[in-house]
């Protein structure tokens, strides 16, 4: 865990004590008897909500935009800043424990809900008028509007600070990228909580019929969308493996890499779920650009020349553009375009350097560079797994991203490497490959070695 998120999150925390107090302090009457079963009800709710985890994942992470910010924005603008933040860090609170979250996980939904519900109900109760409903008046509404914004900018804002260190991006990048598309869900949702005070003044147990429409609706809804992606990834999948079948050293390529991504994601457990699987979508189909090379360019064994050389390394800003248009993959964009980057910044396509490269980027690259030098190429033999893994140490932070690596080394000690299918010899063999390259295997295999040695380096 990135220092900057550790710090970041203690910031949080603080910063939202402070708020609960200067409301505590503002308000004498925080803690109102009438209150505090409408935030009984309400806690029970939120947490209802969030363990049925009905939210909208966009983009590089998954913001939890479920009903329960609903409710959240609902337990401020009913039970006051100073009870209805205590009620949604509570609620969360339970909620990390039942999910069996890190507790840092924990702290940061609590602290970033808790000071989205005091920021936003203090700001209401300072526009609105105290004798109307939350929709009883236009100035009441407008109040209710504003606070909604408010609770959805530091909700977001908090969680793309802390996030963005881990994921190697700017915080307003970072939110930037998860904003596109989230506020009509996020504005809706939080909006909606105007309305559940007006039940509450009605009856508080009413809250309990909102399950119906507000939890099993967007349940279906999600269950639609998840299965629209899973659809869509299992083409794109069969056509990265389809292109790989063109070239018999590299068949399989791809889902070897994404088995030692996932070796390296299981060491990596703060990793959000939604974010590690972004990345081994990614990983799967990391090398679908190259559908705009040609075979000579690909299966050439000999050195590329110049104009050889930049064709392929388009081929992570082709495979960008094609993912970007599938909402499937809106996650892995960034992960796919920067997977030739190196960790001293004399990468391709862009040159970014150290925690610029986004983490799936740095992630796919080791595995990929270590699958490399494991298989068959049409130059060499495969190398052992020990020479691989010391060719990956040499790399260590002019290639590669350090602490990559050694998590790799680390985790790759017991375990044993997928199969790489022996690459047939003769062309025949090779139903894609031209008989052109059979006949030069025996001469590259002898002098090619020499005059390819070189760094580690991906397919
Ligand atoms: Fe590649």
């Amino acid at each position: 865990m990135p220092l900057k998120t550790r710090v970041y999150t203690l910031l949080l925390v603080l910063t939202t004590v402070l708020a609960v107090a200067i409301t505590w302090s503002a308000d004498p009457y925080a803690f109102e008897t009438s209150h505090l079963v409408t935030a009984a009800i309400l806690l029970v709710m939120i947490v209802v909500a969030e363990v049925l985890d009905i939210s909208f994942p966009q983009s590089v992470i998954t913001f939890h935009v479920s009903v329960s910010a609903a409710f959240s924005f609902a337990a401020g603008l009913t039970a006051g800043p100073v009870l209805g933040g205590l009620v949604v860090a509570l609620a969360h609170i339970i909620d990390g424990v039942i999910a069996r979250r890190q507790p840092i996980k924990t702290t940061v939904n609590a602290a970033g809900m808790g000071l989205s519900t005091v920021a936003s109900s203090a700001l209401y109760f300072q526009l609105a008028e105290p004798d109307r409903s939350t929709i009883g008046s236009f100035q009441n509404l407008l109040a209710g509007i504003l606070a909604a914004a408010v609770y959805t900018l530091i909700n977001t804002g908090s969680l793309s600070l802390i996030v963005a260190p881990v994921m190697g991006l700017g915080p307003i990048e970072m939110w930037r990228i998860n904003w596109g598309g989230l506020h009509v869900e996020l504005l809706t949702l939080v909006t909606l909580g105007s309305l559940i005070p007006v039940l509450i003044r009605e009856n508080p147990w009413s809250i309990v019929l909102l399950i119906v429409p507000l939890l099993l609706g967007p349940h279906l809804a999600f269950k639609g969308i998840r299965q629209a992606h899973h659809e869509t990834r299992v083409v794109m999948e069969g056509l990265a493996d389809a292109l790989e079948r063109r070239d018999p050293y590299t068949y399989r390529h791809s889902i070897r890499v994404t088995e030692h991504v996932r070796t390296i994601l299981a060491a990596m457990p703060q990793i959000h779920r939604p974010t590690a699987e972004a990345i081994i979508a990614a990983a799967h189909v990391h090398d679908l650009g190259k559908v705009g090379s040609q075979d000579g360019s690909l299966k050439k064994p000999a050195e590329l020349s110049p104009e050889e050389r930049q064709e392929i390394e388009q081929h992570p800003a082709i495979g960008a553009e094609i993912v970007s248009r599938l909402e499937a993959y809106r996650q892995s964009i960034d992960t796919i375009r920067h997977h030739h980057e190196r960790w001293d910044g004399t990468g391709y396509p862009d040159g970014l350097q150290g925690e610029r490269i986004p983490l799936g980027a740095r992630i796919i690259a080791v595995a990929d560079a270590f699958d490399a030098m494991t298989s068959d190429r049409v130059y060499r033999a495969a190398l052992s797994k020990e020479v691989a893994l010391a060719e990956l140490r040499k790399g260590r932070g002019t290639q590669f991203d350090p602490q990559i690596v050694d998590l790799f080394e680390t985790a790759i000690a017991t375990r044993s490497l997928p199969a790489v299918p022996p690459v047939e010899r003769e062309s025949r063999h090779a139903p894609d490959a031209p008989d052109a390259l059979a006949r030069p295997f025996a001469w590259g295999k002898r002098v090619l070695p020499r005059l390819l040695a070189r760094r580690p380096q991906a397919s």
